[in-house]
């Protein structure tokens, strides 16, 4: 064939839906942002009144929910039942929650058929933090992309808007607190797969790390 699935996994803020779009334009690939599908569940919670600690009800929303990932001007718009919800779960609320909700193990099944599904007729370059461990066992190209924590924290206090009050130092422990919970969940837990590339962003520029990976996919087809 000639197009291939990338994944790309890795800890919260390791710039890994930057490069992941970037690359997938670069190449003619559709980009596919697994967090995203994850936040939209956990906003439905939220709005349903569910706690992440009632699987069965948790369970039966994940099933109801029809979610939609379309190009649009700064990435991807997520639609949910036809709402489009991309800016509402990006919400400190449901950043502080998702982990929790993403634990859930009928809610990991749910997405990962959906997530198969998008990927079945390859040429996607999908980002999250089980693709290549989990989801997509036979991507031709896994990349674990990481940074340490401080410069994590940094780049995101950067991104964000200047209404928000949230210190440095509390965004640091959010984000190695989400990563805790990501890395030690029972099901599908983040995890470097043994046959990805490990690279470490904190010293490279975006346009580094795209390069590199657009190369390393020249050398897998
Ligand atoms: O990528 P992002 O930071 O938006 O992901 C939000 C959360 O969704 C992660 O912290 C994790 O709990 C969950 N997630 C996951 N598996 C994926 C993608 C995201 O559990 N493949």
């Amino acid at each position: 064939s000639d197009r291939m699935n990338i994944a790309i996994d890795g800890p919260a803020g390791a710039g890994k839906s930057t490069v992941a779009r970037k690359v997938a334009e670069q190449l003619g690939y559709v980009y596919i942002d697994t967090g995203a599908m994850y936040r939209a569940v956990t906003l439905c919670a939220q709005r349903a009144g569910i706690s992440a600690d009632e699987p069965v009800k948790l369970a039966e929303l994940a099933r109801s929910l029809k979610i939609d990932l379309e190009p649009g001007e700064h990435g991807q718009s997520v639609y949910v039942n036809g709402d489009n919800v991309t800016a509402l779960i990006r919400s400190r609320e449901v950043t502080l929650q998702v982990s929790h909700v993403a634990a859930n193990e009928t809610v990991r099944e749910v997405l990962g058929v959906m997530q198969r599904h998008l990927a079945a007729r390859k040429g996607v370059v999908m980002d999250g933090r089980d693709i290549g461990s989990h989801v997509l066992p036979n991507a031709e190209l896994k990349i674990f992309l990481t940074a340490s924590v401080k410069e994590r924290a940094l780049r995101r206090h950067r991104e964000m808007a200047d209404n928000q009050t949230i210190t440095l130092e509390q965004l640091e422990s959010e984000i190695a607190e989400r990563d805790r919970l990501d890395e030690q969940r029972e099901i599908s837990p983040l995890i470097c797969a043994s046959d990805a590339v490990v690279m470490d962003s904190t010293g490279m520029t975006i346009d580094e790390v795209i390069d590199a990976i657009v190369k390393l996919s020249r050398t897998k087809l």
